[in-house]
């Protein structure tokens, strides 16, 4: 999710003013259970409705292994592999912290959890949405650099007041876009794949509208991040906007 919140200093100038220690052993074993909880449904729940490069990275990083991921541990597969790595965060950072960790191929996650009792009800995005949603997509070549490229647009258009040009490609692809693989219809975005109730809706539902996605189109179209969304851009291929995205330069971004 696009990202508000709280640097550990007062005056932050930077990214790494909003990174914390993931503090990964105050973690209880309730915590650790949730994890696995969340794990067991959400992968049962998606079977192969999301696509392959997600399902790749799952078994690459292995996120399955039991309890809360250790962000140390993770980033020594992840980095090696794509450059990407996670830093903890205590909650949502602002666009443009998100966007400027993203250019810098830093992907933020939030050093807590949701509780049992809430799982799924989410004020906002927690370690599972994190880190179950997003980072399998980073183990991918190509998509890890579309991610870093959204970055770089992403810090282009906020120095100039039209951040929200990013933030809507981001969002439908990276966080609620669906694409097409073999003709079959499949989740891509870390909303939706981590989203007990909205991974099925969105390919599902007969009450939202699916359009082709184009940059284009991303930029022009608004998105919800209080309800289920009422629209979502189908990619016509993952690597087809890996190629769209990367192509795309700050200046037409802002003439789009
Ligand atoms: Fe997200």
């Amino acid at each position: 999710m696009l990202h508000r919140a709280t640097a550990t200093n007062e005056h932050p100038s930077g990214w790494q003013d909003y990174v914390v220690p993931q503090c990964w052993d105050a973690f209880t074993d309730d915590d650790h259970a949730v994890w696995d909880l969340l794990f067991a449904r959400q992968t049962e729940l998606l079977g192969t409705r999301v696509v392959t490069p997600f399902l790749d990275g799952i078994d690459l990083l292995r996120l399955s292994h039991p309890g809360v991921p250790d962000l140390d541990e993770l980033n020594a597969i992840l980095e090696p592999r794509t450059g990407w790595r996670t830093v903890a965060v205590t909650g949502l950072v602002p666009d443009e912290i998100f966007f400027a960790m993203l250019s810098e191929r830093v992907f933020p996650v939030g050093n807590f959890i949701r509780k049992r009792e809430e799982l799924d009800y989410l004020e906002e995005p927690d370690c599972f949405h994190d880190l179950f949603g997003h980072i399998p997509m980073l183990a991918h070549h190509d998509y890890a650099e579309m991610t870093r490229h959204i970055g770089e647009l992403g810090s282009a258009a906020i120095a100039v007041g039209e951040g929200d040009r990013a933030s809507r490609i981001y969002w439908h692809s990276v966080e609620f876009g669906l694409a097409k693989e073999e003709a079959e219809l499949k989740i891509l975005g870390a909303g939706l794949a981590s989203s007990f109730g909205e991974a099925h809706f969105s390919l599902e539902s007969d009450t939202v509208e699916r359009l082709p996605f184009s940059v284009s189109k991303a930029v022009h179209t608004p998105y919800r991040n209080d309800v289920f969304q009422p629209r979502y851009l189908v990619s016509q291929s993952v690597e087809r906007t890996i190629r769209d995205v990367l192509a795309l330069t700050p200046d037409e971004l802002l003439a789009l």
